[in-house]
C-alpha cells in the first residue's frame, strides 16, 4: 500500500534579497485565474473564480529568464537529497500562485503522480491518481520532491500539512512565513492553502479572464483587471506569494538509468488492474476504449478510492 513520507524540511531565510523575485514577478505579469482540473467548465464570463491567480515559469517546454533563481537552488536541492537520501535531483517545474481574499481554503489534495513513462501529457489525471491509491505500480513511481516558498506574510495563507498520514491531525505552517520554504513529498503527503486576506468581502470572484498585474507608475500596487475594469488593488506584499518547486529524485544515476529505460504502457496499466480486478473478484475488467467513460472511471476509483484526511477544512471548490 502506499507509503507515507516523512515531515517535511522547513528551510528560512531562502533568498538573501527577496527584490530579485520581486522583479522577476514584475517581468513575468500578467497572471491569470487558476484553470486545470479542479474547475474545467468555468464559464469565461462569469465571475465564478477565486483570486487565485498562476502562471508557469519552468517546465517541460519552457524556461523564463531569471527563473534559475528558483530552479537551481542550492539550499533547496540539498534539502531534497536530505529528504529522500538521494544524489540525483532533476528539477523539472516552477510556477507561481499569487492569492488574496479567498475566504475559504484551496482543497485537500495530493500533488499528481507520475510513473515511468507515464505522466498529465499521455494518461488522463484521473488513472495516474488511481494508479497511485491502487498502490499497484509503486516500483514504476518516479519519486517527486516539491518545495514551496512564500514570498510574504499576509493576514492567514497558512498551509495545513498531513505529514502524519491523513489518518493523524495535521500540522499547520502559518505566521512568519515570510522567505521559508518547505521541502518535502507532496505527492504523499495531503496539504491545504488557508483561507487568505483581506476578509472584509468574502471571497472575491473574478471571471476567468480576469488578469493581475503591477500598476504602472505605482509604488509596489498590483490590480486585478477583469474584462476592463479594476476589481481589486493592493500592494504586492498583501498578495499571498507563493512559488513552487518541483524535482525528479533518482537514488543515483544506475537508477535513474534503469527507471528511465523501464516505462510502462497504457497496455501494461490496464493488465496490472485486470490482474487485480480478477483477483478482488469485481465484475468488470479494465477497457482501455472506454479511458474517458465515466461509468468505467466511477467502477475502477470505488475499488481504489484515494484517501480522505482527518480534519480537512471545506474548500472554495466544494459545494456550497
Ligand atoms: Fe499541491
Amino acid at each position: 500500500m502506499i507509503r507515507y513520507s516523512n515531515p517535511p524540511i522547513l528551510l528560512r531565510d531562502v533568498f538573501e534579497d527577496t527584490s530579485e523575485v520581486v522583479r522577476l514577478l514584475e517581468r513575468n505579469a500578467p497572471y491569470t485565474p487558476l484553470g486545470g482540473w479542479y474547475r474545467p467548465d468555468a464559464e469565461l464570463d462569469q465571475a465564478t473564480s477565486p483570486m487565485w491567480f498562476q502562471n508557469d515559469w519552468v517546465h517541460a517546454d519552457l524556461r523564463i529568464e531569471g527563473s534559475e533563481l528558483f530552479l537551481f537552488h542550492e539550499r533547496v536541492t540539498q534539502a531534497a537529497r536530505d529528504f529522500y537520501d538521494a544524489k540525483v535531483i532533476v528539477p523539472h517545474s516552477v510556477y507561481v500562485n499569487l492569492m488574496a481574499a479567498l475566504e475559504r481554503c484551496g482543497p485537500a489534495h495530493t500533488d499528481n503522480p507520475r510513473f515511468q513513462g507515464r505522466d498529465r501529457s499521455n494518461t488522463p489525471m484521473w488513472l495516474l491518481r488511481t494508479m497511485l491509491w491502487s498502490g499497484l505500480f509503486d516500483r514504476y513511481a518516479i519519486s517527486q520532491a516539491t518545495s514551496i516558498w512564500w514570498m510574504n506574510d499576509v493576514e492567514g495563507g497558512g498551509l495545513t500539512y498531513w505529514a502524519d498520514g491523513p489518518d493523524a491531525p495535521p500540522h499547520e505552517h502559518i505566521g512568519d512565513m515570510a522567505n521559508t520554504a518547505l521541502v518535502g513529498d507532496n505527492h504523499g503527503m495531503f496539504h491545504q492553502v488557508g483561507p487568505v486576506g483581506p476578509f472584509d468581502q468574502g471571497t472575491r470572484l473574478v471571471t476567468p479572464r480576469a488578469e493581475l498585474a503591477p500598476v504602472a507608475d505605482s509604488d509596489g500596487e498590483w490590480a486585478v483587471t477583469d474584462r476592463g475594469e479594476v476589481r481589486y488593488q493592493a500592494p504586492l506584499d498583501q498578495y499571498r506569494v507563493s512559488v513552487l518547486w518541483k524535482a525528479d529524485v533518482y537514488r543515483d544515476e544506475a537508477e535513474q538509468l534503469q527507471q528511465l529505460a523501464d516505462v510502462l504502457s497504457l497496455a501494461e496499466v490496464a493488465n496490472v488492474f485486470d490482474r487485480d480486478l480478477a483477483e478482488r473478484g469485481a465484475d468488470f475488467r479494465f477497457d482501455l476504449d472506454r479511458v474517458e467513460d465515466p461509468g468505467l472511471i466511477a467502477d475502477v476509483t470505488a475499488v481504489y478510492p484515494e484517501a480522505v484526511p482527518v480534519g480537512k477544512a471545506r474548500s472554495i471548490f466544494d459545494a456550497a
